[in-house]
């Protein structure tokens, strides 16, 4: 895949560390800087272009392995060139992208992103076609030696499975809870231990009402552990049990270059904290640094630059938001 940046990993990750199976988008991210973005109609010259792996599941996988995680993926792209590029692209991430299905006769998604001058993104992705539904090929005896589970809703089929055998087998599990159909948002939050929402996601899953009040309902829609919603550079509230008020995990603050993936990233080291045992508190602040240094960067952080980061950081203290009766 010529042009793609995603360098900067080592490729290392594989021989050590807590286990993430990651389950669901992957697409080919084709990247435009431009000065402006213009209203239609118009014409644009971009000042650069990139091709890179993307996808909310993809992203995270690269994400726990740069981390000095192991990391599985699970996703579904043609048979195709675009297919081969992006299975060779997460090996090469020292993911282990054996479970990833290529199907004969489908076409491989794929992502439009714009990026402004701001570093702020815009997206049109085509979600690709005749991708194969059914999950049962999928190696699922690798969730006994997984830490975590992570899915998105791309593939609703293969995140059920994956949740399901994962709560049997007492193996923790995280969602992101990224815009899609409220139907899928509704089967499938209940299903995991920590439903992390984005914006949109939650306006899906609970509209009309507070962010605060979403997040009550996503934690009462099953035996979840934590119910949360990335906001940016606001920040991530977050509501576990037993807490009163919705908890606010303070955004770490740079200058951002461009924020394409900082979600994906973020439950990629969320994931990756809860697998290795890390307690709420800790797992959102260590994502929220990796959420963070992708949105600095437009690249994933390794784990000491991650470290860096936690270990100079004056903290702002959490704030308690008072959930509106
Ligand atoms: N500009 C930023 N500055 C600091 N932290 C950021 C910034 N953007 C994102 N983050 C961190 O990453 C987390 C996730 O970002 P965001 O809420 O934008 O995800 P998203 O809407 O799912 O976007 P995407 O999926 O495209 O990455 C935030 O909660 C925050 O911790
Ligand atoms: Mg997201």
């Amino acid at each position: 895949m010529a042009d793609r940046d995603i360098s900067g990993g080592s490729g290392k990750g594989a021989e050590a560390g807590a286990l993430v199976v990651c389950v669901g988008q992957v697409v080919t991210d084709h990247t435009f800087r431009v000065d402006e973005v213009e209203p239609p109609p118009s014409k644009t010259t971009a000042r650069s272009y990139a091709m890179s792996v993307g996808g909310m599941a993809a992203n995270a996988a690269i994400a726990v392995a740069r981390l000095g995680g192991r990391a599985v993926f699970w996703g579904r792209v043609g048979r195709d060139e675009a297919g081969e590029e992006l299975r060779h692209a997460l090996e090469a991430e020292g993911v282990d992208a054996s479970g990833l299905v290529m199907a004969e006769g489908a076409r491989t998604p794929l992502s439009a992103v714009i990026v402004d001058k701001m570093g702020e993104r815009s997206i049109v992705t085509y979600r690709g076609e005749r991708l194969p539904t059914d999950p049962s090929a999928l190696p699922l005896e690798r969730l006994e030696e997984a830490g975590c589970v992570l899915c998105d809703p791309r593939w609703p089929e293969a995140a059920e499975l994956a949740f399901r055998r994962a709560r049997e087998l007492g193996v923790p599990s995280a969602m992101d809870a990224e815009k899609s159909e409220e139907r899928l948002l509704r089967q499938l939050v209940p299903l995991t231990d920590h439903a992390i929402f984005a914006k949109t996601g939650l306006t899906i899953f609970a509209p009309g009402v507070p962010p605060e009040e979403g997040l009550a309902r996503a934690l009462k829609a099953g035996p979840l552990k934590l119910a949360a919603v990335t906001l940016g550079e606001k920040g991530t509230l977050w509501l576990a049990p037993g807490m009163g008020e919705v908890g606010r995990r303070p955004a770490f603050p740079v200058d951002a270059t461009n924020t394409t993936g900082a979600g994906d990233v973020f439950h990629g080291a969320f994931a990756l904290a809860i697998a290795e045992g890390q307690e709420l508190e800790d797992a959102l602040r260590f994502a929220s640094a990796a959420g963070a240094l992708r949105a600095r960067d437009g690249r994933t952080p390794d784990r000491a630059t991650l470290e860096e980061l936690l270990a100079g950081a004056t903290d702002v203290p959490p704030l308690r938001v008072r959930r509106k009766a």
